[in-house]
């Protein structure tokens, strides 16, 4: 069994994957941490030197790098993963998904000191995480089998419920 989880930025995608991993022993992937070892710099600036279009191409080869892995897995995503129909439909036939939904007000508080995230650069983080979510929150819905509030309560349930399933 493979599990993704899939959600706008800073929903806590890659904390969730890390505690799971860490504490049932389960493998883990991180697009993100894939495709940052594979370019030797940072996504931000992969960003600014070779343009999101690129960086799209890279993220769906290392999803699709991540669901060949044989064995169970728990996957963390970037953000943008759903962008791709090609991508909904890996993830969507290839593990459990979950979408971790937070609201961009939270998000905005949560990333309000941070520097790494390309889409989220040049003030105004809230209005940018509201437009995110309007053009996305749709699209996780499709992807995912269940939606979860990323709230601290429930990461814990839903961290319970999957394991009752293994
Ligand atoms: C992106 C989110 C980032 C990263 C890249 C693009 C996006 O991942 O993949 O900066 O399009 O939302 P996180 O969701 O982990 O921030």
């Amino acid at each position: 069994m493979k599990f993704a989880l899939v959600g706008l930025p800073g929903s806590g995608k890659s904390s969730v994957a890390r505690h799971l991993a860490q504490h049932y022993g389960w493998a883990s992937c991180d697009t993100d941490t894939v495709i940052e070892s594979r370019i030797g710099m940072p996504i931000r600036d992969f960003f600014a030197r070779e343009g999101e279009a690129a960086f799209r191409e890279l993220e769906t080869q290392a999803l699709q790098d991540c669901i060949q892995r044989p064995g169970p897995l728990v996957l963390a995503t970037g953000g943008g993963i759903v962008l791709r129909a090609q991508n909904r439909e890996l993830l969507r036939q290839g593990s459990l998904v979950f979408y971790l939904r937070t609201t961009p007000e939270e998000l905005a508080r949560r990333l309000r000191n941070d520097s790494k995230r390309p889409l989220l650069q040049g003030g105004d983080a809230l209005r940018k995480l509201r437009d995110l979510n309007a053009q996305r929150d749709g699209l996780y819905r499709q992807t995912a089998h269940y939606v979860v509030e990323s709230g601290r309560p429930t990461v814990w349930g839903l961290l319970h419920w999957i394991c009752m399933q293994l």
